[in-house]
């Protein structure tokens, strides 16, 4: 029987390279709910819509075509953005419209039907404790805000994109803060949910742990 699986945590705590392995080994679908914000995001700053501007922004999203595919690609109105919306802008933009309650009834609506079917590892703020309340496993993937820079850093410079470590250790601590203390479905961690310090762990290391865990829930 498969069931799901809810990884929450703040910003580069590692939880898609997980979720990501762990979906592989398991033979369960992997869904990036940041990475749905971030196409939002990336969207509205384009078309030069204010960030906080909720009525436009839901007349938007209604129109709006996101397609996370199985091999990690994310499109947007079927045009690839995998990595233009990896950028800080966007990061930053994502946590902005993410504030807005109505953003949020659509998307979570959105990632509710997609895992409707069980087998999903799902990944971001508020999944263990608003959009699968019900996931068999909810995890909580926290580690030290250096620990995280310095990794979103490594992997920024190894996919060519441009980094800046202390621009990025800022925003990090920016987007958690503004995630942690939002009205609605702020970050934290699920009363069911179990915390996962990824701080000196290997990818490994933490993948075992974290499978350990649903291993013993099937
Ligand atoms: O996970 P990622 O860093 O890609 O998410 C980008 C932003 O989207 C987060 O900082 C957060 O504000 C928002 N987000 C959210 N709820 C989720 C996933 C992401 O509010 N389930």
């Amino acid at each position: 029987m498969k069931i799901n699986i809810a990884i929450d945590g703040p910003s580069a705590a590692g939880k898609s390279t997980i979720a990501k392995l762990l979906a592989k080994k398991l033979n369960y679908s992997h869904l990036d709910t940041g990475a749905m914000y971030r196409c939002v995001a990336y969207k509205v700053l384009n078309m030069g819509i204010q960030i906080d501007d909720e009525p436009k922004i839901i007349d938007v999203i209604k129109n709006t075509d996101i397609e996370l595919r199985p091999d990690g690609t994310i499109y947007l109105d079927g045009q690839q953005v995998t990595n233009e919306i990896r950028t800080n802008e966007v990061s930053m933009g994502a946590s902005d419209v993410s504030k807005l309650e109505q953003v949020r009834k659509e998307l979570v609506h959105r990632q509710q039907e997609m895992a409707k079917s069980k087998g999903v590892i799902m990944d971001g703020r508020d999944i263990g404790t608003v959009v699968l309340k019900d996931a068999e496993v909810k995890i909580f993937l926290t580690a030290s805000a250096e620990a995280r820079a310095l990794r979103r850093h490594k992997e920024n410079l190894e996919k060519g994109l441009e980094s800046n470590l202390e621009e990025l250790t800022k925003e990090i601590e920016a987007r958690d803060y503004q995630d942690s203390h939002r009205e609605h479905s702020p970050l934290k961690k699920a009363d069911d949910g179990i915390e996962v310090d990824t701080s000196n762990l290997s990818i490994d290391e933490v993948v075992t742990k974290i499978d350990e865990i649903i291993q013993s829930k099937l």
